[in-house]
C-alpha cells in the first residue's frame, strides 16, 4: 500500500486530501493521503526521511516549498525556474525529485476554459509578485505570452521578479494597475485579495476589453468579487479552482501509477468541500 501526505504549517487547511482522497476511492487503489504538520525548523530532517515515515511521496504548502526544493536531489525545469517545490518522490534509488506543478495546473485550466487567451498576442496583465505570481509568469512565457505587465502592491518585489524572467515582464506601479488594463487580453489576480477574509480587489474594469479573459487564482470564495465585476460587464472568466485540481495530477500519477482525470463530478466534490468549510 502508498502512502502519500501534504506538508505544511499549518496544514490543515489543505485541501490536497480531499482531491487525492477522491482519485484513489474512484481507482479502486490500496493507497492512503495524510496530512503532516511540520514545524520550520524540523522540515529538513523530515524531508530527508521522508521514504523512512513510510511516503512515497509528499505535497507541501506553505511554508515549505524553498525547503522542498533545497532537500531535493534532484529538481525539474518548472521547480528550479520557480525556485521552489510543491511535488515531491522518491524514485526505486531512494532519490528525492522535486517538481513544481502550480504553473502546469494554471495553464492547463486556462487552455481548457479559454483556448484562445493568446490570440492577437496582446499584452496580458498579472495582479501579485508572490509565490503563486512566479509560477503563473513560468507558465504564461512557456506558453507563448509575449508582453506581461505586472503590478503589484509591494514594486520592488515586482521589480525583483520581473528582472528574473527578462524583458516580456514589465513593471507597472501599483496605483496605474486600472488604465494599464487597456488593450490587455488577459487578466490574472495571484494576489490574496478578494479570499475569504481577505478585502477585495479594488480595481476598475472600465479599461479592460470585453473580450478579454479574467482569471482569479483565489478559489475560496468561487467566484471572487473580481469574477463577479468581470462576468457583470460580460468579461469571460477562468476561477481558481481548476489550477487546484489540475496542479494536483502529476503528484497521483507519481505516488500510485495512475493518471487521474480531472471531472466536472471533481469540482463539484472539492467545491461542496469549499462551500461547507
Ligand atoms: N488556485 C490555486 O491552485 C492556487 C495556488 C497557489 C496560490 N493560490 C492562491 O493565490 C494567492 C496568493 O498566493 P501566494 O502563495 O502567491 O501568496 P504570497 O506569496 O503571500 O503573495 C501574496 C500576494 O498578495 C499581495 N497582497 C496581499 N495582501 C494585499 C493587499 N492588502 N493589497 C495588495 N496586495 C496584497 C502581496 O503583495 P505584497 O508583495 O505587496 O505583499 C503578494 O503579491 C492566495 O490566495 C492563494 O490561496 C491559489
Amino acid at each position: 500500500m502508498k502512502h502519500a501526505c501534504v506538508i505544511g504549517w499549518p496544514v490543515a487547511h489543505s485541501r490536497s486530501p480531499v482531491i487525492h482522497r477522491y482519485w484513489l476511492k474512484l481507482y479502486g487503489l490500496e493507497g492512503a493521503y495524510e496530512q503532516e504538520a511540520v514545524r520550520p525548523e524540523e522540515i529538513a530532517e523530515f524531508l530527508k526521511t521522508l521514504g523512512s515515515h513510510g511516503y512515497a511521496g509528499a505535497n507541501v504548502t506553505l511554508p515549505h516549498k524553498e525547503a522542498a526544493l533545497a532537500a531535493a536531489d534532484r529538481a525539474d525545469q518548472a521547480a528550479t525556474t520557480i525556485g521552489a517545490a510543491n511535488t515531491l518522490w522518491l524514485d526505486a534509488k531512494g532519490l528525492l525529485h522535486a517538481s513544481n506543478t502550480d504553473a502546469y495546473g494554471f495553464m492547463t485550466h486556462l487552455a481548457q476554459e479559454a483556448p484562445d487567451w493568446n490570440k492577437g498576442k496582446r499584452p496580458v496583465m498579472v495582479l501579485g509578485a508572490g509565490g503563486a505570481a512566479r509560477a503563473i509568469l513560468q507558465g504564461l512565457i512557456e506558453a507563448g505570452a509575449s508582453k506581461i505587465l505586472l503590478a503589484n502592491r509591494t514594486g520592488d518585489r515586482a521589480k525583483v521578479l520581473a528582472q528574473s524572467f527578462g524583458p516580456r515582464v514589465s513593471v507597472v506601479p501599483w496605483e496605474d494597475r486600472s488604465k494599464a488594463l487597456a488593450g490587455c487580453g488577459l487578466l490574472v489576480n495571484t494576489t490574496s485579495l478578494g479570499m475569504t477574509g481577505k478585502p477585495p480587489l479594488d480595481i476598475n474594469l472600465s479599461a479592460l476589453p470585453l473580450d478579454a479573459i479574467v482569471a482569479d487564482i483565489v478559489y475560496s470564495p468561487l467566484e471572487t468579487p473580481l469574477l463577479a465585476a468581470a462576468v457583470g460587464r460580460g468579461n469571460r472568466t477562468v476561477d481558481g479552482l481548476g489550477m487546484l485540481l489540475h496542479q494536483a495530477v502529476p503528484g497521483f500519477e507519481r505516488w500510485f501509477g495512475v493518471r487521474p482525470e480531472v471531472t466536472p463530478a471533481l469540482r463539484a466534490h472539492v467545491a461542496a468541500h469549499l462551500e461547507a468549510s
